[in-house]
């Protein structure tokens, strides 16, 4: 097994390029299976969740190929309308596909995506939204079993927000006859990345980034070479990391707009942060200052930065709050942080954080990707060594993520325990 040893104390400095965005190349690659023409998406990340999807397309007859960060993707041969549970338990935005097959093959059938360690991760939403467009399912032996003969261009209220549903119909209507309407749209960036990506093939989305979502019927998608946007959480996690050590980086092709929420908690933790065009400079004393936050959908602040903030409000000075409004069990790292010397209280979806002067290093386990990042920061922060296990969780939306931290000046090396 792999795991990250980190020698902690050293302040992060420098510049460094963010990649694409794992939750913009994720939906766009089930988009691509709409498409019976040559598709190119240029400076793809390819994070162990984006190969899991590429091998999917594979199975469903699409071809693909890498050339360095350029994908190129072709599914006029794709046949299969069948995901298998090998795919769906590994990487659960396998469920964006039943959008996209019912769009190219009027019937899907995906078996259940497991949970995970941060929640239970329902589909109800989904399935709620597919049966509202005349969508025929049948939920059996593990199995998701749509049949989209009868599909109608119509409108979905979704009872919640939610990011991968809100993927999940635009795909679905995408050439539906006349208009459909989503209703209470999730609106982050991710998906109005999805509509530009659907519209440059010759899709007819509107709305996106708003809870209404427009979409018009098309007969035909076309070529496109899209480039996705830059991952705001990649790029949170980096800012992140450099408050916690009191360093001064500069993180480039990145949207600011993008990580407002988090910039505005790392001024009131104490840093200095100044935006450019495509550019967050950020310079930290690394003495911080407790804050409160709780996570919302985007706009708000973002629960796939939570942990990562949990980890910084450990050596914060005062008593931190975070209350986690998406999932049920995002707290899972305060027991390694513990370890570590954090003083942290979960009170169900609502954590107590006591800032102490510094954390130790310790051997920590990963239990989730986003969780995973947060160990990798605290150690960076620590006073000694720490070895972060379970690593493969991190690998699955940060490419390499040693590389990035040591051209800014950290000392992190993946080992083999
Ligand atoms: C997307 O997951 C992201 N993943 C998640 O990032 C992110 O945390 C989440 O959105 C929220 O921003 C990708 O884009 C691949 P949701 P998704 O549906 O679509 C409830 C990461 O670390 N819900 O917006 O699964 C759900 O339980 C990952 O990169 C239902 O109740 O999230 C949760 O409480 C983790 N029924 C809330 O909605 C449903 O049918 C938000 O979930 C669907 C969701």
């Amino acid at each position: 097994m792999e795991a990250f040893y980190i020698k902690g104390g050293k302040r992060l400095v420098g510049e460094l390029e963010i990649g694409s965005a794992k939750n913009a190349c994720l939906p766009i690659l089930a988009g691509a299976l709409m498409c019976d023409e040559d598709l190119n998406i240029a400076k793809c990340s390819y994070f162990t969740d984006i190969e899991i999807m590429i091998n999917i397309l594979e199975s469903l007859g699409c071809e693909t190929k890498k050339e360095e960060n350029n994908l190129y993707i072709n599914s006029k041969n794709a046949s299969c309308h069948i995901i298998k549970e090998e795919y769906t338990k590994k990487v659960r935005s396998s469920i964006f596909m039943l959008g996209s097959l019912l769009t190219k093959f009027k019937k899907a059938l995906v078996a259940y995506p497991g949970g995970c360690n941060i929640g239970t991760r329902p589909i109800d939403l989904h399935l709620k939204g597919l049966r509202t467009l005349g969508v025929k399912i049948d939920e059996k032996h593990g199995f998701i079993d749509c049949d989209g003969s009868n599909m109608k261009a119509g409108f979905v209220h979704l009872d919640f927000p939610s990011v991968g549903a809100t993927e999940n119909l635009m795909m679905a209507c995408v050439k539906l006859k006349g208009k459909s309407v989503i209703y209470n749209a999730a609106k982050e960036p991710e998906i109005i990345d999805l509509q530009n990506f659907i519209n440059s093939m010759g899709g007819k989305i509107s709305g996106a980034g708003t809870s209404t979502i427009t979409i018009i019927g098309v007969d035909h998608l076309h070529s496109t070479n899209y480039t996705p946007i830059s991952d705001r959480i990649v790029a949170g996690t980096y800012l992140i990391a450099c408050a916690m050590t009191g360093g001064h980086i500069k993180l480039k092709n990145t949207i600011p707009e993008h990580n407002l929420a988090v910039i505005t908690k790392l001024k009131q933790s104490g840093c200095d942060v100044d935006l450019f065009e495509n550019e967050i400079e950020i310079k930290s004393s690394g003495k911080l200052k407790s804050c409160a936050i709780e996570t919302q959908p985007y706009p708000g602040f973002p629960t796939d930065l939570q942990n990562q903030m949990l980890a910084l409000q450990t050596i914060s000075k005062g008593t931190g709050i975070i209350v986690e409004n998406l999932f049920e069990t995002r707290f899972k790292i305060y027991g390694e942080l513990t370890k570590m010397g954090a003083d942290i209280t979960i009170r169900d979806r609502m954590a107590l954080i006591k800032g102490v002067d510094k954390l130790y290093g310790a051997t920590v386990t990963a239990s989730d990707l986003r969780g995973g990042a947060a160990l990798v920061i605290a150690g960076l922060s620590a006073s000694g060594y720490t070895t972060v296990e379970d690593i493969y969780h991190i690998d699955r939306g940060y490419k390499n993520m040693e590389n990035d931290l040591n051209i800014l000046g950290a000392e992190i090396k993946r080992i083999e325990i």
